[in-house]
């Protein structure tokens, strides 16, 4: 813990110094990797299950710790969210059909920091309306993120956002947002993702928050299954995320969670 950092909630928005950099830096990178494994990893006939025991396994390795592992009663290592699932998949033993469309969000852990991300998956040959949404929502991420720099508002971010999925008349997903994070997992400010320009906070040098856009190819409706955990869409169509952690700098912003293999945009 180092700076402003302190480990409680307390609504105001951190500025994280050199060390918080740095700290961020080392969790990011073991985060993208992670994710970086799972290109192989992911095909047709392989359990969420298996994906989170690896997960878990590389998380351990890399000298990390899984922040999902017991949070609010969350007993896994990483969400797994597919087809109509928007977020919060619980990993199980239902073996990856082709076709199936997947994102995987992992957040280590280590020494202290929180590097979140989360990437989509392609299971074997997958429909030009799923690829297309898959495209169209990294490319949410990357236009909410050019919008993250000094002297712009965080609702610059929702903004460009929102206005380019709605060019496909996709559905932003209202009720998940980005949030701060750093020495905590889930802080201050919230990152709506769809938001009006110009409204929200300030943004300054050393704020630390994820952008994660939770797009549908129909409405933007949720509904929360009886495990109290998943997150579909009301319609039942399907739905993609990405998400970053990132670090505003003096010019812009660091991207702490980059993978380190160029494996930026599936299929990878
Ligand atoms: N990683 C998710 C996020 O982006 C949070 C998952 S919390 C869990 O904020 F408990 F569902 F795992
Ligand atoms: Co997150
Ligand atoms: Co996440």
């Amino acid at each position: 813990m180092t700076g402003n950092a302190v480990a409680q909630r307390d609504g105001t928005i951190k500025l994280h110094d050199a060390q918080g950099f740095a700290g961020m830096r080392k969790a990011g990178r073991l985060a993208a990797e992670i994710l970086d494994a799972m290109t192989d990893f992911v095909q047709p006939g392989v359990t969420t299950a298996q994906i989170d025991d690896k997960v878990r396994e590389m998380t351990l390795a890399g000298g990390g710790i899984p922040a999902t592992l017991g949070y609010r009663g969350y007993a896994h290592s990483c969400c797994t969210s597919i087809n109509n699932v928007i977020c919060h998949g619980i990993p199980n033993d239902k073996p990856l059909k082709e076709g199936d469309i997947i994102n995987i969000d992992v957040t280590p852990i280590v020494d202290g920091w929180h590097g979140d991300t989360s990437r989509m998956y392609l299971v074997g040959d997958v429909s030009i309306k799923a690829k297309r949404l898959v495209d169209v929502t990294y490319d949410c991420l990357m236009i909410g993120i050019e919008q993250a720099k000094p002297g712009n508002f965080l609702g610059d971010i929702g903004a460009a956002i929102y206005d380019y999925a709605s060019k496909y008349r996709y559905g932003v997903v209202r009720d998940f947002c980005g949030h701060g994070l750093g020495t905590i997992f889930h802080d201050a400010p919230e990152v709506v993702h769809a938001a009006r320009a110009g409204t929200g906070p300030e943004l300054r040098p050393g704020m630390f928050f994820t952008i994660e856009p939770m797009i549908n190819i129909g409405k933007d409706g949720v509904k929360i299954l009886d495990d109290g955990w998943t997150a579909v869409t009301r319609d039942r169509t399907l739905s993609a995320q990405f998400e970053h952690s990132i670090g505003i700098t003096e010019t812009g912003c660091e991207i702490f969670t980059e993978s380190p293999a160029g494996k930026h945009r599936p299929p990878y």
